[in-house]
């Protein structure tokens, strides 16, 4: 996610440590006498036995036993937080990647009856690995949904059916092959997978227009804890509701969406107009920007990108971006800007007229005039690093003194960024019970907190910079939402509580955690919850608890 070179995470694991893994090996060989083999040798027997459709093992099986250095690159293959993937983390026993529907439902009624706990990853964007690392559960196994990711764009209809290994940059590219005017409201960054991404709501450079992606699925196609296949019929409004946006891995594994498309002129333009510290003296700009962003016409967008920057005698200061995107013409948007928001000085030499997919290319962050083909690699263009990183709601503007403290403390992390993504025009508008993500009418923006590092593991630094950000939101709190103090449950933050082992999950305590993501909301998927998952198979460190606790 930096702009950091790229690296990969050391295989390479030093004495000391190599050693607690041998002893850690032989304290588990001793309670499990199992090897992951064996596991995944009872468990394709068991698939053999619910599945017609075959699975040419080589390619879907996946086990240290067998080749360690596959197993490796297929667990990092999407993974984005490397702090997921290290020596001490604890990883999945095998990785099966089904390539057709049957096989997602098999492995449910295989991985209960072998009793294996269960982790799906579509897209691997998880701020906390929870899709391919579990830390309360052993063994777990990795069901990973990259090979189904078919894509089928409705023109006529204004839909599509979209299978959750698919990305969004696959499924932009998809629509524009078919209209220039057709587009979909989900997420900037082209790698996320649409599987879990819609799960928490999904936000992008639409929302101001057309709300979340979230608020724009038609139907879908979920996996029970039996592995029964449901659509939006079967299921029952209830879950339906719950699906889009109560969380990812709580209720069953969505094996496709339905969404519906949107339309986008033909011609958009874009912006970014970069600030230092120094150019806006006073935070004259930023509190303009706090004043105007989630009022401003629903078709123009300005997010805030901070970042820090370094000179060459060590003197730093932070570059504040704003990065604009209207759904019009360059001339309209200089009106705009000139009667809404002068102070950012916006001419016509910053503006460029792009049709949409192009701006869904510079979004993402590829390189300028990259062809709109780079957004069918599943890769994103951001690199992969060791990251923390949080969130908050503000409903009302931070004071200058409150910015003053906040730039004080980016100032000393070099690695930081944060963005703000501005609310408003349609998000106000609709009600905050008509999906779990609650987030609506009185947010002006959201802010995202992230530090990020490259090195390979050491404890002390990666603390170093965990403690920063800590420290930075227990700073923000007075400027931020409170009772409660919002979070936005895709950018997931385990900070915020955890549920224990599967036997002692306590509902109060989830509550905490819980009003955060969803507020009054949370009750309710709670209920839906408790009657359409009654085992918790689909359980994780911040899955939906039960009502009660079974302990
Ligand atoms: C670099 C980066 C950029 C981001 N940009 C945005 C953005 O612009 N807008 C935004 O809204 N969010 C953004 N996010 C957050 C993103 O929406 C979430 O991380 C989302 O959960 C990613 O979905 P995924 O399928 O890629 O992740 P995964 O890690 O595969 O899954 C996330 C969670 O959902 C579960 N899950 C996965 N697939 C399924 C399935 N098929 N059925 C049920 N549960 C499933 C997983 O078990 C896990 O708990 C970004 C994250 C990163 C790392
Ligand atoms: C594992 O797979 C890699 C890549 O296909 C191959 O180069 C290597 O020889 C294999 N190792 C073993 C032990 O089979
Ligand atoms: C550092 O100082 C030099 C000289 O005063 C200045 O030109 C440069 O812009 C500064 N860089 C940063 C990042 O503040
Ligand atoms: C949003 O909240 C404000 C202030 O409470 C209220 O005046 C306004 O009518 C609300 N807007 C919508 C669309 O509900």
């Amino acid at each position: 996610m930096s702009l950091a070179a790229g690296m990969r995470v050391s295989k390479s694991v030093p004495a000391i440590s190599y050693i607690s893994v041998l002893l850690l090996y032989f304290s588990f060989y001793t309670i499990t006498p199992v090897s992951s083999k064996s596991l995944q040798d009872d468990f394709i027997k068991c698939l053999h036995r619910n599945t017609y459709v075959e699975f040419p093992l080589k390619k879907t099986f996946f086990t240290p036993d067998r080749n360690a250095s596959i197993f490796d690159d297929v667990l990092e293959s999407t993974a984005q937080n490397l702090r997921y993937l290290t020596n001490s983390v604890p990883k999945p026993v095998f990785i099966f990647t089904p390539v057709h529907e049957s096989h997602v439902q098999a492995s449910i009624i295989c991985s209960k009856k072998l009793r294996l706990h269960l982790r799906v990853r579509s897209g691997g964007h998880d701020y906390e690995g929870l899709s391919y690392v579990s830390q309360i559960e052993t063994p777990f196994i990795l069901m990973d949904l990259s090979k189904l990711r078919q894509i089928n764009v409705d023109i006529e209809e204004n839909s599509a059916w979209v299978q959750a290994g698919a990305t969004v940059g696959e499924l932009y590219y998809r629509i524009a092959e078919k209209s220039k005017v057709h587009g979909f409201p989900a997420g900037l960054c082209s790698s996320l997978g649409i599987g879990g991404h819609i799960t928490g709501g999904a936000y992008g450079s639409l929302m101001r227009k057309f709300g979340l992606a979230g608020d724009n699925v038609l139907d879908a196609k979920i996996v029970d804890a039996n592995g029964k296949l449901l659509d939006r019929s079967s299921m029952g409004e209830d879950v339906f509701w719950a699906i889009r946006g109560g969380g990812g891995a709580s209720f069953g594994i969505i094996l496709a969406w339905k969404i519906r498309l949107v339309p986008v002129p033909e011609t958009l333009t874009v912006f970014t107009v970069t600030k230092t510290l120094e150019q806006d003296a006073g935070h004259k700009i930023l509190s303009k920007w706090q004043r105007v962003a989630d009022k401003v016409v629903e078709e123009l967008f300005i997010r805030v990108f901070f970042r820090v920057l370094v000179g060459e005698n060590g003197n730093k200061t932070v570059a504040t971006s704003y990065i604009g995107q209207f759904l019009g013409e360059k001339g309209t948007l200089i009106e705009v800007m000139n009667k809404d928001f002068p102070e950012l000085g916006l001419t016509q030499e910053d503006c460029t007229e792009i049709s949409w997919i192009e701006s869904v290319v510079s979004n993402a962050g590829f390189p300028q005039r990259s062809p709109i083909e780079v957004l069918l690699q599943a890769k994103s263009p951001l690199r992969k690093e060791y990251f923390k990183a949080k969130s908050d709601f503000i409903n009302e503007v931070i004071p200058t003194l409150g910015l003053k403290g906040m730039f004080k403390r980016l100032l000393e992390e070099e690695a930081s960024f944060m963005i703000w993504t501005p609310y408003g025009g349609m998000m106000s508008t609709i009600p905050e019970s008509e999906i779990p993500f609650p987030h609506r009418n009185g947010t002006i923006f959201m802010t995202n907190y992230y530090t990020g590092w490259s090195e390979t593991e050491n404890e002390k630094s990666a603390n170093k910079h965990i403690k920063w950000i800590r420290d930075l939101y227990g700073y923000m709190m007075p400027y931020v939402s409170s009772n409660p103090r919002q979070a936005y449950v895709n950018y997931r933050d385990l900070d915020l509580g955890v549920n224990k082992k599967s036997t002692k999950l306590s509902f109060k305590e989830s509550q905490v955690w819980g009003a955060k993501y969803f507020k009054n909301n949370f009750n309710r998927l709670v209920k839906i919850k408790t009657k359409f998952d009654p085992e918790n198979f689909f359980r994780h460190e911040q899955s939906i608890p039960l009502y009660l606790s079974r302990s």
